[in-house]
């Protein structure tokens, strides 16, 4: 079965990195920058175990117990948080920075949900196998390579419910059991999973993790930031932002919205209300976030 599976079906994306159309879109995510320099030099002690190294012995003259105790992290990062708040966007994002700020070229992998397999017993732990082996195969001896497994829970949900499948199980064991592998590489392989449902995530997964980021809901700033900077060029009053703001805010027993109910819904409902015959004015704009209602809050079981 292994045998006839080719790597561009484990992988929804195989990309060079850096990709200047990531560094595109990584530009206009709001909080990115902060976000990585709070977790920069925490992925560079695994991504680059060389570098810690040679820090201590720059610094302290000899290479201390604890290079080895941060290099023998697990090469895992989780990504949680409800949905649209930019998990897979800002994985992206920081593989592609991890591979600028290091200057090396690197490989990034998105697991593709076809990894799943038909059902056929053991068809799941074979795919994993051989995924995570072809990412392992593209580091080679001295590029990076980033493995983003999106929508995690779906693969690593804990094996110890009622709903747990027997095949599901194996799948867990074996995503494990590849982390663990992973050591073996020197942070030269490294691995995001991202999740709106942390809370079901195998405990075993949890406690691998080097770092979990969480991510949230905009707040009034960051709502207003990302409001200030689509709308540039557009003549809206400071008074109009302030009532978007609040009109995107928690109200009415709904939820705020997300960075994806901004740009994907509504954004797009205020343009089109005035696209093609007449310009964009900041009616469309109260009136499209009157209207739009923001995405219910996953239930994080
Ligand atoms: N920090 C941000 N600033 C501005 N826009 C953002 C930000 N994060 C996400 N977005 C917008 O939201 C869209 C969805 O982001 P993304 O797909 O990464 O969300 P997600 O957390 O992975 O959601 P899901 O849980 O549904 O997979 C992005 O394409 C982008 O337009
Ligand atoms: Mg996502």
């Amino acid at each position: 079965m292994s045998n006839v599976v080719e790597v561009s079906s484990l992988f929804e994306l195989e990309l060079d990195l850096p990709n200047n159309a990531i560094a595109g879109a990584t530009s206009r995510l709001i909080g990115f920058e902060t976000r990585y320099q709070r977790i920069y030099r925490d992925l560079r002690l695994m991504a680059d175990p060389e570098e810690v190294r040679a820090w201590s012995k720059k610094y302290h003259h000899k290479e201390l117990a604890v290079c080895t105790v941060v290099a023998d992290r697990y090469p895992l990062v989780i990504f949680a948080g409800d949905v649209g708040t930019g998990k897979t966007v800002t994985a992206e994002g920081v593989c592609d920075r991890l591979a600028r700020d290091a200057k090396r070229d690197a490989m990034l992998f998105k697991l593709s949900t076809r990894v799943r397999g038909s059902g056929k017993v053991g068809e799941m732990s074979s795919l994993l196998n051989e995924a995570f082996e072809a990412v392992v195969k593209q580091a080679g001896k001295s590029r990076h390579a980033f493995l983003i497994i999106d929508e995690g829970d779906s693969l690593t949900s804990s094996r110890d419910t009622a709903q747990s499948h027997h095949e599901d199980k194996v799948a867990v064991n074996t995503i494990i059991q590849k982390v663990d592998d992973l050591r073996r590489h020197s942070g030269r392989v490294l691995v995001f999973l991202c999740t709106n449902r942390e809370a079901a995530l195998d405990p075993a997964i949890v406690r691998r993790a080097a770092r979990t980021e969480t991510f949230d809901r905009p707040n009034d700033a960051e709502r207003e930031e990302l409001l200030r900077a689509d709308l540039n060029g557009i003549n809206v009053t400071d008074q109009i932002i302030r009532e978007l703001v609040q009109l995107t805010g928690p109200h009415n027993g709904r939820p705020a919205f997300t960075f994806s109910d901004l740009r994907s819904k509504l954004l797009p409902d205020a343009l089109c209300r005035a696209f093609p015959t007449r310009a964009l004015t900041a009616d469309d704009l109260l009136q499209a976030a009157k209207e739009v209602r923001s995405s219910p809050v996953v239930k994080n079981t």
